[in-house]
């Protein structure tokens, strides 16, 4: 299973990409605003793009399918591990098509549904954004849509990837990892949740503790 960083911040990303814990990247309009001060987002793009060694997700703004093309073709030429992230619409179905036509991996985001998530791999999405957080925040099951989309796209055969998003804490991991999600991204705080169990810091503080009383260095 893949695990991506859900963020635009540089130093995130290079702290996390260092340590070999992410796959690569995924951004979206509001973690693009978090950073933008007065920078030119290419130049945020570009350097994400450096400092980790896999996708990057980078999100179109325009609305409408021609303007989408555009902007997703001026941000899949900025690196060679750009995938262009478009919004479950008609019109982002409509360029997800395109770009896909012209050899540009695409995730389609915003994903709420497994119908929707069915519409989006038949336009050919690389990877299939689904948002279980929000879900859960207006009383839905997120985890209940990544089971759905699994077994659609095992049922029928689809390569798109799942990519489970918009995750809150380790629980939301454990269950997309048992699910048989292809990806996950996560923000930086529940990524370096994951790293932490009481018992590891418990153990580990047993063993410092026996060793030093043995007053021998290694
Ligand atoms: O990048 C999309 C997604 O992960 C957003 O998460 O927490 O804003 O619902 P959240």
């Amino acid at each position: 299973m893949k695990i991506f960083l859900d963020t635009a911040e540089v130093s995130e990303i290079r702290r996390a990409a260092d340590a070999g814990l992410i796959d690569g990247v995924t951004t979206n309009p509001s973690l693009m605003a978090k950073v933008a001060g007065d920078g030119d987002p290419q130049d945020t793009f570009m350097a994400i793009c450096d400092a980790v060694d896999g996708p990057v997700s980078a999100e179109v703004v325009a609305l409408d399918a021609e303007g989408m093309v555009e902007e997703g073709t001026r941000l899949a030429a900025l690196a060679d591990n750009i995938v262009v992230k478009l919004p479950l619409t008609e019109d982002g179905l409509r360029a997800c098509r395109a770009l896909t036509s012209k050899g540009v991996k695409t995730n389609v985001t915003l994903c709420f549904s497994a119908p929707q998530a069915l519409l989006a791999a038949k336009a050919g999405a690389t990877y299939i954004s689904p948002f279980i957080g929000r879900l859960d925040d207006i009383g839905g099951e997120g985890m209940e849509l990544i089971a759905q989309i699994r077994q659609v796209y095992d049922n029928y055969g689809i390569d798109t990837q799942i990519l489970a998003a918009s995750i809150r804490h380790p629980l939301h991991m454990v269950e997309s990892m048992t699910i048989g999600a292809d990806c996950a991204t996560l923000p930086p705080k529940v990524l370096y949740q994951l790293l932490k169990h009481p018992l590891t810091d418990k153990g580990l503080e047993a063993f410092l503790a026996d060793w030093k009383s043995t007053g021998k260095e290694l």
